[in-house]
């Protein structure tokens, strides 16, 4: 109970309000922003390889369609290459900057990735504990365990450093840290699936991921600088029951990513309060549809990117449906709904709307909001709630930023709050970011796969969206919002390859 209300203290005194935005330093710090790069450098490095052809995009959607690849050098590389890999080197005026196939607020990358693996030749003839490198594209050999793992299936665990998102966005930031572990599960779960793969969230405790990639050996890091453990991942699933090896003291140490820190005592106490038995949801009841066929999963995923301005154009309805539907893919999220703001849809007026993705939900939903709201059924779970022109709301509402007016709709993801949190504590509030996050990553690739573009809001006035719905209590709270619409390309930056090989 106790961690339940710091989680509910945390939420509410981190919300941006239009007088008072969440605690942050205000101005950016640029001689301690943290290295986007953790290194640990005593360890051997593996070089991954690199795989260019991949499956049409529209398959990974399709059950069975895909054969599944067997577990080896090649299939992991392409694995982690397409899910935390870099994507794209960008450059204007004199600097440069690395995006990745993983959306990530303000770019700062917290998360971190590990592999524990049975022995994969090219990789080591023991089973091992590894960290992913992404800017070399290379596996950070961390442990050999003399204990062999069960064949064909492996872990991936992901964890944060909350301090790279707290540079910037202070005592906010540990929730965006949640929706880019979010974002990157599912950028794992897309890849997964384009080797045929599933990949599954294993209900595991906080403090066993910590000691199985040894992120509570604590010397190992600067104080400042310590991984919050987040997801434990299952691919290629096996039907043996899970059993974690034993990571002994490890002798690598962490690079020192910031010269110098600032000190944010609420980030501990919400990491701490939220520690657990990682939860698992029940699955959405409605599958996603197979898309139209589509380019090949592999150029959608690098060319995602996050626009930066919109060109205020409509899109027509198949495409908005079909940018819903997508988000039937991410099937353990079924306490997410968006509340939209349609501004441009040919055949739909402009609005706000629902779209319940829990059928389960929407009485609750009807009795929680505005009761002028009209709720006129238009199909596949979107209800149109009030005609209007809500673009000047939208901006407003998303700090101001004009991306929210000019895409073509523009939403939150209004989660089933307090009943989460009841059900299986404080880590319940983490959970629900990690499922916002995972569907943010998939729209990005469904909007992507469409021509279209999308931007991940995090910055938003959270009680004033509230009171526009009408939401007076806890029962529903939004914690990620979005827009898609067509990006205007700043043709003054430049992009060239990630790697050479
Ligand atoms: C959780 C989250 C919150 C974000 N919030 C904002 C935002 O409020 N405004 C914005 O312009 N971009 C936002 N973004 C987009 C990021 O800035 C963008 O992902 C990052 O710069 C990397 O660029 P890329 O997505 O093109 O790879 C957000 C992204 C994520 C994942």
């Amino acid at each position: 109970m106790k961690n339940i209300t710091t989680a509910l203290t945390y939420h509410d005194s981190t919300k941006h309000r239009p007088q008072r935005y969440a605690a942050s330093l205000g101005y950016m710090d640029w001689a301690t922003q943290a290295d986007p790069y953790l290194r640990y450098e005593d360890a051997p490095l593996i070089a991954l390889s690199h795989v260019d052809v991949t499956p049409p995009y529209h398959l990974l959607f399709e059950p069975d369609a895909l054969p599944t690849a067997p577990l080896c050098y090649e299939s992991l590389s392409q694995l982690l290459r397409y899910s935390l890999g870099l994507a794209a080197i960008k450059s204007q005026g004199g600097s440069s900057w690395a995006l990745r196939c993983n959306a990530s607020s303000g770019n700062l990358q917290p998360t971190e990735c590990y592999v524990i693996a049975p022995a994969i030749e090219g990789i080591s003839s023991h089973s091992t504990l590894s960290h992913y490198a992404p800017r070399e594209h290379a596996l950070e050999l961390l442990h050999t365990y003399d204990e062999k793992l069960p064949e064909g299936t492996f872990l991936v665990a992901l964890s944060s450093i909350i301090w790279r998102e707290a540079w910037k966005y202070g005592e906010r930031s540990w929730r965006y840290c949640q929706l880019d572990a979010g974002h990157a599960y599912q950028a794992i779960k897309t890849a997964a699936a384009m080797l045929g793969w599933e990949c599954q969230i294993q209900s595991v405790r906080s403090t066993e991921i910590a000691s199985l990639c040894g992120l509570d050996q604590l010397e190992r890091f600067d104080q400042h600088e310590y991984e919050s453990p987040d997801m434990l991942l299952r691919i290629c699933v096996s039907k043996e029951a899970l059993i974690l090896p034993l990571t002994p003291k490890l002798p690598t140490r962490a690079n020192l990513l910031s010269p110098s820190h600032h000190d944010w005592p609420i980030l501990k106490i919400i990491d701490k309060a939220t520690q657990g038995l990682y939860p698992l949801t029940s699955s959405l009841q409605t599958q996603r549809h197979t898309p139209p066929p589509s380019k090949s999963a592999g150029e959608i995923i690098l060319k995602r990117r996050s626009a930066q301005a919109m060109d205020g154009s409509a899109i027509t309805e198949t495409q908005f449906r079909q940018i819903l539907d997508s988000s039937l893919f991410c099937n353990e999220t079924s306490d997410v709904h968006f509340m939209m703001f349609v501004h441009r849809v040919e055949g739909l007026s402009k609005g706000l709307y629902a779209f319940i993705r829990n059928i389960d939900d929407l009485e609750a939903m009807k009795e929680s909001m505005d009761t002028t709201f009209v709720w006129e059924d238009c199909n596949d779970g979107l209800y149109l709630l009030q005609l209007g022109d809500y673009r000047g709301v939208a901006q407003r509402i998303s700090c101001n930023q004009e991306i929210a007016k000019e895409g073509a709709f523009s939403f939150g993801m209004v989660c089933k709050f307090a009943e989460s949190l009841e059900l299986h504590g404080a880590i319940g509030y983490k959970n629900l970011y990690h499922q916002c996050g995972a569907i943010g990553q998939m729209l990005y690739l469904e909007s992507t796969s469409l021509g279209l573009s999308a931007t991940g809001i995090g910055c938003f006035l959270d009680d004033e969206f509230h009171a526009l719905l009408g939401l007076t209590d806890q029962r529903f709270q939004s914690l990620y919002h979005f827009t898609i619409g067509r990006a205007i390309v700043d043709t003054r930056i430049s992009t060239q390859q990630p790697y050479t090989y």
